[in-house]
């Protein structure tokens, strides 16, 4: 299975009710050179409107830590914990991550991420268990032989603007072990346990 087959299963998918009222299904975008794949809650109005992950105003936000950090957006690859918009942003139910779940893990498969960066409680609960993420952000942790790199949503520097700096410190951190990682250092990233 490619990618472009993983997107186009997420843009016929009718697995739970959300498919009644989207308006598109909004399968991961980007590349996968830098080696890093980041996992988001579930597409708001502006991602439901034009089927594109990440585009409205939290959108702006990451692709603006991406290029603080130096690292351009074309070179990651981003999608959602649940891939079609929940009635007024609400959090996606957890029947819904679980219809939704295979479709990320075809993500993940096909990918092959060096890491993945888990974007905000939602996505930190979905893919690692349990909740805190202004507690385990920042800090590489390995589950299952993969590393995952936990900080926060972009959207949440919209109600708190001092978190800009952290998200964009911790994307820079994320880089720099992402560059050890591919000079062939083993990372210091202790087994996850919720
Ligand atoms: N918030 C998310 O979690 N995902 C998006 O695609 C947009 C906003």
């Amino acid at each position: 299975m490619s990618l472009e087959d993983a997107a186009e299963s997420v843009r016929v998918c009718s697995q739970c009710a959300l498919c009644e009222t989207r308006t598109n299904a909004v399968p991961g975008l980007g590349a996968g050179s830098s080696g890093v794949m980041f996992v988001g809650e579930a597409p708001g109005r502006s991602e439901d409107l034009r089927g594109r992950p990440f585009v409205g105003q939290a959108g702006r936000i990451l692709t603006e830590a991406l290029r603080a950090a130096g690292v351009s957006r074309d070179d990651v690859y981003i999608t959602n914990t649940v891939k079609c918009r929940p009635p007024s942003n609400r959090v996606p139910r957890q029947s819904e991550r679980d219809a939704c779940r295979a479709h990320l893990e075809a993500e993940i498969r096909i990918l092959r991420p060096l890491v993945v960066c888990v974007m905000g409680n939602t996505a930190f609960g979905s893919l690692l268990g349990g909740a805190g993420i202004t507690e385990r952000r920042g800090s590489m942790v390995r589950r299952a032989g993969m590393l995952y790199y936990p900080t926060v949503h972009p959207a949440a520097v919209i109600y708190n603007p001092s978190l800009a700096g952290v998200l964009e410190g911790d994307i820079r951190n994320l880089f720099g072990v992402v560059e050890r990682i591919r000079a062939g250092e083993v990372v210091d990233a202790p087994e996850y346990t919720p």
